[in-house]
């Protein structure tokens, strides 16, 4: 399972990308819309800092797929080699075609199957949404996992997404996610390990009681 990170903060997109972990990214038009800056600018600064594929979202407002496909082309355009147009799970959002896209706001089997055969290079399905409402997200994903793999001629990759804790992340590399689309928090909380800090306060204690600092 690789890591994207999910966000459009520039910042901890360039930290996540400095650990060398990371290997894409996803934004959506909340996330971006948290920044207050211009929308084509974040993506394109996004897409200048990672070289892997980056998800930026059609308009929010956008319902019809000959707009979606026109909002998708300026996106795609911002950045061929990284740009991946991410498209709300619609009829309309189906039709969107030419352009390697993200089916975002999966919450079914049926969705990412239909998405699937649609053509999108990904499928968004939102693990802790569906938490939120008492059905366990990554049953979901592994649910998808399954179909896909029972076809071999489907090459749409999995980004488990809405992805909110360390626990998730383990949940949806043993459910064969592709992708786990990640909170920079969430990267974080996954280097802890108390013992780990133990073990470094303690090689600290034994190195400088003989060498000093
Ligand atoms: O990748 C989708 C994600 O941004 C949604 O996360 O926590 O708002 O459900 P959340």
């Amino acid at each position: 399972m690789k890591f994207f990170i999910d966000t459009a903060n520039v910042d901890e997109i360039r930290k996540a990308n400095d650990m060398g972990v990371i290997s894409g990214v996803t934004t959506n038009p909340s996330l971006i819309a948290k920044e207050h800056k211009d929308y084509a600018k974040t993506l394109a600064e996004i897409a200048s800092i990672v070289d892997g594929p980056i998800s930026g979202e059609v308009k929010a407002t956008t319902t019809d797929a000959e707009t979606m496909v026109k909002e998708g082309e300026a996106i795609y355009a911002l950045d061929p080699k990284h740009m991946v147009v991410k498209i709300p799970m619609t009829v309309e959002g189906l039709k969107a075609k030419g352009i390697p896209t993200n089916c975002t706001l999966i919450f079914s089997a049926n969705q990412a199957l239909l998405a699937a055969r649609a053509g999108a290079a990904y499928v968004s399905p939102f693990l802790g949404r569906l938490d939120d409402i008492s059905q366990p997200g990554i049953d979901l994903v592994r649910t998808i996992s399954e179909i896909f793999a029972n076809y071999p001629d489907i090459h749409t990759q999995i980004i488990a997404a809405s992805v909110r804790n360390p626990i998730h992340i383990t949940e949806c590399a043993l459910a064969g996610a592709d992708i786990a689309t990640v909170p920079y928090k969430v990267i974080e909380q996954m280097t802890k390990h108390p013992l780990t800090d133990q073990g470094i306060e303690k090689f600290k204690a034994d190195y400088t009681a003989v060498f000093g600092a």
